[in-house]
């Protein structure tokens, strides 16, 4: 079931989401190389709850850990620890918060020192994938249109698309109908309807697509050790447009 909210549900979404897109700001400015993933975790723990909210990734089936931290070829879910950030690393920081029974969800990927001209490449067409997925997206556009933009444009710039982890609907619960992949056929899939909240999240690799999990069970790498970047926003769907909630 997709449940359409009104615009008192996405006011308590959109507060949820400037505390998402506060925090990622918060720990880009003071990200650097020396520092730890599990301090990466715990600059955003502190603002989050000082800004009266919840870190819902702690403790979401079980996860240890308020932020994803993903380096380099891991792709999602990295578990903040005690490794140390250098120059050159590609780190992806994804990040959910709870306030008023709202959630509220977003990815960016960071550049650690002075980047490869490959790897900022690498980040720029993943954040580029999200914004091509919401060109001329609105009211009666067909769901998996955003994943067939998503795909074309990674992989006309020779980047792989990860299969096994999408975007999804958000509301009260982090993870809602519909999912949303990053690939697909155009003009398939259900018509989007005005009121659906959903995240928008590429998850672009340097090679191969597939990825594999470790045994931790939650950290996903891609398979041939490629770098990978993920680019997330929480977007309303308009009847002329979509409302980013995040940026
Ligand atoms: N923010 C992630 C997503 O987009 C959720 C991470 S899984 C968790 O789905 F366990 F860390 F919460
Ligand atoms: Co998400």
């Amino acid at each position: 079931m997709i449940s359409i909210k009104s615009e008192k549900d996405i006011d308590g979404i959109r507060e949820s989401c400037k505390i998402v897109r506060d925090t990622l700001r918060f720990v880009e400015k003071r990200i650097h190389a020396g520092m730890t993933t599990g301090e990466v975790d715990r600059l955003a723990y502190e603002y989050i709850t000082g800004c009266g909210a919840i870190p819902s990734c702690l403790g979401y089936e079980g996860y240890p850990a308020s932020t994803c931290v993903s380096v380099n070829e891991v792709v999602v879910h990295g578990i903040p620890s005690e490794r140390v950030l250098k120059e050159g690393d590609v780190v992806s920081v994804d990040l959910c918060v709870l306030k008023n029974g709202w959630q509220g969800d977003g990815a960016r990927t960071f550049l650690i020192g002075t980047p490869s001209e490959a790897d900022k490449r690498l980040v720029d067409v993943t954040r580029q994938c999200f914004f091509e997925a919401i060109d001329g997206l609105k009211a009666g556009s067909p769901l998996y249109d955003i994943g067939y933009r998503v795909q074309t444009y990674a992989e006309s710039n020779g980047f792989g698309v990860v299969r096994s982890f999408t975007g999804h609907g958000i509301g009260r619960e982090m993870h809602e109908d519909p999912s949303v992949p990053n690939f697909g056929k155009k003009g398939t899939g259900m018509r989007l309807k005005a009121g659906m909240v959903l995240c928008i999240e590429p998850m672009i690799t340097a090679g191969d697509w597939r990825v594999v999990t470790l045994p931790d069970g939650w950290t996903s790498v891609t398979r041939d050790g490629s770098k990978a970047a993920h680019y997330e926003n929480t977007v309303v769907i308009r009847e002329d447009g979509v409302e980013i909630l995040t940026v």
